[in-house]
């Protein structure tokens, strides 16, 4: 006998899609299904169609329940050692981030304790975050290194990351952010630090697939578009992909050398200016929200989310979660505050989460939306508009999670 079409199929959803082809908001189906083969959407059908009732296979019942793309949070910087706590009592207390990172705190705080503990140590502190992610509906995971900065702490960051992804239920997209600061033992010769990356960090990284991008702090405290250049380039070269924290706390034209680079996403944007918008349209570079940092931070300025949406760039939203910046692993709250903060529509940051995340991280062709031939990653809402997931915040009215077209407990 042949074998089924399909392994499991997936009845009366209320399907948000996110495919753009389908005209409604958030790409709305009613009472579909959803069939899969495999670990892959093989085809979202009428629940009433022939085909979904001929199917002999599993069947789970969605009981007119909302169903999205799994949740992608694209970009993190989940693996770390010690605390921030009381250096965000001090910029409480009025002290600027830029003045507590001159003065050796910040990135370089949280380098001297991620260098102190071992592989173990450092997966064992990630593990409950990163579960903390899943739980809200993450089931993809960008993970940055970048408070190691000596090649054995690099790569022992990105170890992290990927065993992160191997233990957990989690697709991990590891990241190399070796350009985060200038180590304390390269004070003065920064030239010489990108010289290690770009000599024996890169070819590295890129031999052993230890991670799918490499990323920079292209900013007045950290590295200069020269040098970030220097670093795109051999990232190329070796076949790695680009991204960058840019004009977040001054413009430096990061996101213009992303773009020209071809980058997959250009991240903060607070100060963008209207050459860096029109060069991000032009490479289709994604604009990477982080509103979790502007909030931390008590910054005023904004990014320029009219004009960005005005050019076409896509919008996605990430949690940035770290502990100076941005402490909190919850990709909802960032969905929330691109709303309240930055005045995106909720269809907007669901969409930044899923379909536009998905290009942020290279992805989109496989992840990010309910179409056939995507991964079957799919969240079972229990609320009765899209909206609610990103408005009512503290309870998860996640119900059921499918990764790669298994059933897992919510
Ligand atoms: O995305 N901007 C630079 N990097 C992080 C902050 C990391 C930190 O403060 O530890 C960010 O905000
Ligand atoms: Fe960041």
């Amino acid at each position: 006998m042949d074998r089924e079409p399909f392994d499991h199929v997936w009845i009366h959803a209320r399907l948000a899609t996110f495919d753009p082809r389908v005209p409604t908001p958030c790409g709305l189906l009613e009472d579909h299904a959803i069939a899969v083969r495999g670990d892959s959407i093989a085809a979202v059908l009428l629940s009433s169609a022939p085909e979904v009732r001929s199917h002999r296979g599993a069947v789970t019942d969605c009981g007119g329940k909302l169903v999205t793309p799994g949740f992608i949070d694209c970009h993190t910087h989940s693996v770390w050692g010690g605390s921030r706590a009381a250096e965000w009592e001090l910029r409480l207390a009025g002290v600027p981030y830029t003045e507590i990172a001159k003065r050796g705190g910040g990135i370089l705080s949280t380098v001297r304790a991620t260098r102190g503990l071992s592989e173990e140590e450092l997966f064992q502190s990630a593990v409950p975050c990163v579960q903390s992610l899943i739980r809200e509906g993450v089931t993809c995971v960008e993970i940055k290194s970048g408070y190691g900065l000596t090649f054995d702490d690099e790569l022992k960051m990105l170890r992290v990351a990927r065993r992160l992804g191997e233990r957990l239920n989690v697709d991990v997209s590891p990241t190399l952010l070796a350009a985060h600061a200038v180590p304390p033992e390269f004070a003065g010769r920064a030239d010489d630090y990108v010289s290690l990356i770009v000599d024996e960090m890169i070819p590295v990284v890129a031999r052993e697939k230890l991670a799918d991008a490499v990323d920079v702090f292209c900013e007045s405290i950290a590295f200069t578009s020269a040098q970030c250049d220097r670093i795109f380039s051999a990232a190329k070269a070796h076949g790695l992909a680009i991204k960058g924290h840019v004009e977040q706390i001054t413009n430096s034209h990061g996101a213009e050398l992303v773009a020209r680079h071809g980058g997959w996403s250009a991240d903060h944007l607070e100060h963008l200016d209207d050459a860096g918008i029109a060069a991000m349209a032009k490479s289709g570079t994604v604009a990477v929200l982080l509103p979790g940092a502007f909030y931390f931070l008590r910054e005023k300025q904004k990014p320029p989310v009219e004009k960005l949406r005005a050019a076409g760039v896509a919008l996605a939203v990430a949690s940035d979660f770290n502990p100076g910046t941005s402490p909190f692993a919850s990709i909802r709250l960032a969905m929330n505050m691109a709303c309240v903060l930055y005045g995106l529509s909720p269809e907007e940051a669901l969409a930044g989460v899923t379909r536009e995340a998905a290009k942020a991280l290279g992805r989109g062709e496989r992840l990010g939306t309910l179409e056939a031939g995507k991964r079957a990653d799919f969240l079972v809402w229990d609320v009765t508009h899209p909206a609610e997931i990103v408005c009512q915040l503290g309870v998860t009215p996640l119900v059921g999670r499918v990764v790669s077209g298994k059933n897992c407990d919510a």
